[in-house]
Order: C-alpha cells, then structure tokens, then sequence
C-alpha cells in the first residue's frame, strides 16, 4: 500500500481541505471508532440477522435516528450502499407501488434538472419514463407549473432536493407537497446531500424552508449517512412515510430453490462492517456533534458566499443556498468561469465545474472550513488570471465545451466517459 501510495503522490491531497465535498471527515477519533467498528464486524452481514442480531439491531437504530431526525418517527425505511442506490430503491418502489395501486405500465417520473443523475439512472435501469424540467434562473427552484403541466395518468412520483447537488438550492418542497398530494403520486425528497445539515439548520439558526417529513405530500427522503452524517463510505438511508410503502422496495422470491429469499434492497449479502462504522458515527456524534457542524459548515459556506457577493464582482452566487453548498457563475462574457476553475485547479483546489449556467461550486466540508481565507484569495487571483490571459482551453473547458457546442459533442464526451471507465479497470 506504501508503494501504492507512492506511485499516487502529485495527485490531490484531501487533507490539505481543497477539495469540494468529495471527503465528509469526521476528525481522527471518529476515523478510529470507525476502523475499530469494522475490525469487530468485518465478516457480518445482515443478509443473516440471525447470525448477526448487533448488525440488524444497529441498522434499524441508524435508520430510526434518520427517521426521528426527518420528523417521522413511526415511519419506515431502509439503509442502502450510498445516495444513488437510496434514490433508485425509491423509484422501483414507485413503480411497484403505482403498478400494484393504480395499474400503471409505463410508468413517467418529473424530475427538476438540477436533481441528481441517479434518478435518470435509476429510470434507465427500470425503464421509466423521465420529464426533465427547468428551474428558475434566479431562484434556482424548480419551475412548479412546469411540474404541474408534465404530470400525467402515468406519473408515479415527483421530486424535490433539499438541497441538489449542482448549486446547493432548495425546490419549493411545499409546493411540490400540494402538487403530489393533488394528484396522489409519490413526492420523493433528494436530501442525500442535505443528509445531517438539513435537519439542524433551524435549531442552529439559520433560515430553512419546509423540507421533511411535516410537509403534507412527502412520502419519501433519502439522507445519506456517508456524507455529513461521517459515516463510513457506502451507507445511505432511504426513508418513507410508512411501512406499507417501503413494502414496495422489497424483493421476495418464496419459490426459490435455494429457500425464501427476502431482500429489502439491491444487494444480498450486505457489509455489516459499514453499518457498525455507521451507527458509531451517529453514536459519536450525536445531536450536539451535528448541531456544532452544521453551524461550523453553514456559517463557512454563508461567509463564502458573502465575500464573493461583496469582494469578487467578476462572479455571482446562484440562488440563495440554504446550506453547505454555494455556486458561482461569471457576470460578465468575457471572463469563462471553467478557466477560473483551471486556474483554480494549479493552486491545488478541485472544484466541481457544472452546467447550464456555466459555473463552479464547493461542498464546504469540516476540511474546507478552516480554508475559507485562501479560497477567495485564490479565487481572487484565479479571477485576474482568467480574464488576463483566457486560455480558451483547459481540461474543464475543452470538455464541457465539447459537449455544449457541437451536434456530435455529448455522443463524443459519452465516448470519452465509458473509456475513462475502462480505464479504472487497468489493472
Ligand atoms: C443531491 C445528491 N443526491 C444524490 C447523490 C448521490 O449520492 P452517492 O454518490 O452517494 O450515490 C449526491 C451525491 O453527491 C447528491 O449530491
């Protein structure tokens, strides 16, 4: 592993905090109990509760704490490998559960752009139909008529995100609530990535809009542990308003050969060691731990938000995010917000670059926090950089370029993925 390690120095350093997201650390101690957790249960799997009560036992704990935090206490849900999976449990779920309830076969989904890739994943996996639909360019929410309009006799579930991924806003989760509850289809809440920020928010001070639970019209939320619950990699929960509507998610084959087989997600046999590492964390953390890192996280994503707003002209934040996210695209054409990221990338930064606008964002984690100086001293210099010698060129430019400007250009850069994946695969 030494060696191994050797042979990748000169890429990025996640301990040095310039990193967007990416890393959800929990401190030292808690990357102890973490490992100590795994070294206890590293051969148990809840496929065998049975074998493995602590595991089944930690599992519903994790996923009661999620439910409890979300304000939904005697609902019902599961834990899952990580955000993508949660969210694609829940379509099947939708689907199952419109089949069964409604006789609908060709099931549609209406789904905001700025959500997740995992829901157009999931659709592709289950052949289901999907209505993207655009949000407003100030407010960064989805465009609630639009949503309306694309609903239809076949629409199993709609979907918010509290917050999305591309520049940390916040749908209008209540009207999204009123339109589902109006046409009795599932309302799906993407809160992996608010996953322990959403929840604290309020009690830490800071503005939020209704988002869980207590929204009428929400049946369903995914929160990932993995990511600012610091849980080990590869732990999410899906969770739904009850009992009867996680029914969906299973699988049950009683006629197998092999005994009556009972899944509650995509895998079978299932790492018990992650969901031990999981239910330390929560344990560790605690509400006050959570509490003090929303605040620590919020108030660093707020301050950089602040700064570009009043000491960077050259940028503007996207919408208002609410929470550990914050976007920003160019305000003036001359000036290609993707070289800003070039230049930010040689000062060692990695910044996430999105599209539609043209814009860079920060998942501010507890290693970014104590960075929030250098990163608008950088961005400041990144800024003169860019707009004194455009470069017209640069990895984030020349693809997302690619992609954006010629007819054959996503066909070419969805070429240039699936061959990036082969190569992960080089032994
Ligand atoms: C809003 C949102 N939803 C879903 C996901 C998918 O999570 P995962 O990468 O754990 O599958 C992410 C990941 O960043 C996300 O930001």
């Amino acid at each position: 592993m030494e060696k191994m390690d050797a042979e990748s120095s000169g890429h990025v350093d996640w301990h040095e905090g310039k990193i967007s997201g990416a890393v959800y650390h929990g401190g030292e101690d808690l990357q102890r109990l973490i490992v100590s957790a795994f070294e206890r249960y590293s051969v148990s799997n809840p496929l065998h509760p049975d074998v493995f009560p602590a595991v089944r036992k930690m599992e519903a704990e994790i996923v009661s704490m999620c439910l409890k935090m979300y304000n939904n206490p005697n609902g019902a849900g599961v834990t899952t490998s990580g955000g993508t999976e949660s969210i694609i449990m829940a379509v099947k779920t939708y689907r199952d559960w419109a089949r069964a309830t409604k006789g609908i076969t060709e099931p549609e989904i209406v789904v905001p752009i700025s959500a997740h890739a995992a829901f157009d994943k999931g659709a592709a996996y289950l052949k289901i139909k999907v209505h993207t639909i655009p949000v407003d360019p100030v407010t960064r929410q989805v465009d609630v008529k639009r949503v309306s309009r694309a609903i239809n006799a076949n629409t199993i579930m709609i979907v918010g995100s509290a917050v999305n991924f591309p520049d940390g806003c916040q749908d209008d989760i209540v009207a999204l609530g009123k339109l589902a509850s109006k046409h009795k289809v599932g309302l799906h809440v993407d809160c992996c990535l608010g996953s322990f920020i959403m929840p604290f928010l309020e009690e830490a001070g800071f503005p939020v809009e209704p988002f869980d639970f207590r929204v009428e019209g929400v049946t369903s939320i995914s929160c990932d542990t993995h990511k600012y619950g610091f849980a080990p990699k590869g732990n999410s929960v899906i969770m739904y308003r009850d009992a009867e509507l996680r029914r969906f998610q299973y699988y049950v084959n009683p006629n197998w050969v092999g005994g009556v087989y009972a899944s509650p997600s995509i895998a079978g046999s299932r790492p018990g060691a992650l969901i031990a590492g999981t239910w330390a964390a929560l344990q560790y953390m605690g509400h006050s731990g959570y509490l003090e890192s929303c605040r620590t996280i919020v108030s660093a994503a707020k301050t950089i938000a602040h700064r570009i707003k009043t000491e960077i002209p050259e940028l503007r934040v996207l919408g208002q995010p609410p929470a550990s996210v914050v976007a920003f695209a160019s305000q003036h054409a001359d000036l290609n917000v993707h070289e800003v990221g070039d230049a930010m990338s040689k000062k060692g930064w990695h910044l996430n670059a999105i599209t539609n606008p043209a814009a860079l964002h920060i998942a501010v984690t507890r290693l970014t926090v104590p960075m929030v100086d250098n990163l608008i001293a950088d961005l400041k210099d990144a800024v003169r950089v860019a707009k004194l010698a455009p470069s017209g060129k640069g990895t984030m430019v020349t693809l997302y370029g690619l992609g954006q400007s010629s007819p054959v250009g996503s066909t070419l850069v969805g070429h240039v993925a699936a061959a990036f994946l082969d190569t992960l695969y080089k032994a």
